[in-house]
């Protein structure tokens, strides 16, 4: 498949082979999160954001497997590496928790192995001091890494957001406030306060900021005299810099400022979950970096094909066992593809790329101005479309996927797209024209 000259072509989907796929898949599949008869032909040609479904039709993918794979199908930076790898049994060999594996001098860059991945991690936060990394899965096991770690260092109370999303393991989905049903009936993590996440980019309406004798909704909770949380309690605040699931909602400068006094007055640790926002999604390595907070744990996982916790080595506990994973780091495969995603986004620039693209799509979306859109929003390829309602915002979804594009909802009636960060100026104008003929007929 030519990238260059590629197109959305569909016949009808989902086709007769989709429909059995899906039959089948249903059979034997716990439902979980299941939101396309899009059935992928993993075996047919794909290239960048175009890929091929099990009946022939071209799809453009701009949901990157939920930022997942952040460089699309196909990737040359990423299938040229792994196929350099001369390995006895690359699939076989488990991550660095009981041993690690060598075969090379463990400096050497093009090493395939767990270290070289921590060793990119440690280089990509090192403006914040890290030096330590712990591998695990999952994003929910990096969330879950990352609050034990902050535990263990002390307190046993935590402030999350509202609308937040940081996984469904159980200590992970204590801390999510975006959908009820991912808590309902679980039993949670007890003494988590939950403060408004203020997105709002005119007046503040919703609730952070306040009257009281803070100023803000977490301020007045934390106020000596009339707030009800002990600070030295709080053993974390976890932040989206961008908040992902919860609508794309990207915070109001002055939130950040209110947080960073908060924590500099009552040294708070914060946990910035990256595992959406970050790898070049925003436009920065991190979504943070947008941000002048500095944060004492990230949380990082998708794209990286592994979940990682990276903290300074002061923060993990000392003792052995605390942590552990006998998979983490997942196989030398696995974490080979993270250092060729993070070599990807250094080499060729890809941070700049996703600046860049993403203000093509905001001013042509903008300038397109398609009824019942009420914003378009965007940080880097981070992008995002509020409808006025929820079921308009449903039918452009449907609508797309019928012309060929892909294309997932979050928060409420907000649209998200989610581009591969090497995405170029005609992929963009295709996906601009085809979402607004959708929104169009949606209507
Ligand atoms: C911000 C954030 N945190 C955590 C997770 C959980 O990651 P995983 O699905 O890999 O467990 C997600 C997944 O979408 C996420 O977006």
């Amino acid at each position: 498949m030519d990238r260059d000259t590629a197109e959305p072509s569909v016949s009808s989907l989902p086709g007769d082979r989709a429909k059995r796929w899906v039959e089948y898949h249903h059979e034997v599949a716990a439902p979980s999160t299941y939101v396309y008869e899009f059935v992928l032909d993993a075996t047919a040609p794909a290239a960048g954001p175009f890929c091929t479904d099990v009946d022939g039709n071209v799809l453009m993918d701009f949901t990157c497997h939920v930022a997942s794979a952040p460089l699309g199908y196909n990737n040359p930076l990423i299938l040229d590496r792994l196929g350099e790898l001369e390995l006895v049994d690359p699939l076989r060999i488990a991550g660095q928790d009981f041993y690690i594996s060598g075969g090379w001098p463990p400096e050497a860059p093009d090493g395939p192995g767990p270290s070289q991945l921590m060793h990119r991690l440690v280089e990509a936060t090192e403006h914040f001091d890290f030096d330590r990394v712990f591998l695990s899965n999952s994003g929910a096991e990096a969330v879950e890494n990352a609050i034990k770690v902050c535990y263990a260092d002390g307190g046993h109370r935590a402030v999350t957001f509202e609308g937040a999303f940081h996984g469904r393991t159980l200590g992970a989905l204590s801390l999510n406030r975006s959908k009820r049903n991912h808590r309902k009936g679980y039993p949670e993590v007890p003494g988590v306060l939950s403060v408004p996440y203020c997105g709002c980019h005119t007046e503040c309406t919703c609730g952070w900021q306040t009257d009281g004798p803070g100023g803000n909704a977490l301020a007045d909770r934390l106020h000596p005299k009339q707030g009800n949380l002990d600070p030295a309690e709080v053993a974390f605040i976890i932040l989206e810099p961008v908040q992902g699931e919860g609508g794309y909602r990207i915070p109001n400068p002055t939130f950040i400022d209110d947080l960073q006094a908060i924590i500099d007055e009552h040294d708070i640790r914060l946990i910035a979950d990256e595992i959406q926002s970050g790898l070049g999604r925003t436009g920065e390595m991190w979504g943070i970096d947008h941000t002048p907070l500095e944060p004492d744990v990230i949380c990082s996982a998708k794209g990286l094909r592994v979940g990682a916790t990276i903290s300074k080595g002061s923060l993990f506990p000392e003792e052995t066992g605390r942590i552990s994973s006998t998979w983490g780091a997942g196989d030398i495969v696995g974490a080979m593809r993270g250092v060729a995603v993070l070599d990807a986004i250094n080499e060729e620039d890809l941070l700049t790329n996703a600046t860049d693209r993403g203000e093509q799509f905001t001013e042509a979306m903008t300038d397109a101005d398609p009824s019942g859109v009420e914003a378009v929003r965007g940080l880097g390829l981070m992008l995002a479309l509020d409808f006025e309602t929820k079921e308009l915002r449903d039918a452009v979804v449907d609508d797309a996927f019928d012309r060929g594009l892909l294309l997932l909802g979050c928060g409420y009636r907000t649209l998200r797209v989610l581009p591969p960060l090497d995405v170029t100026e005609r992929e963009i104008d295709l996906a601009v024209s085809v979402l607004t003929e959708s929104i169009e007929a949606a209507n």
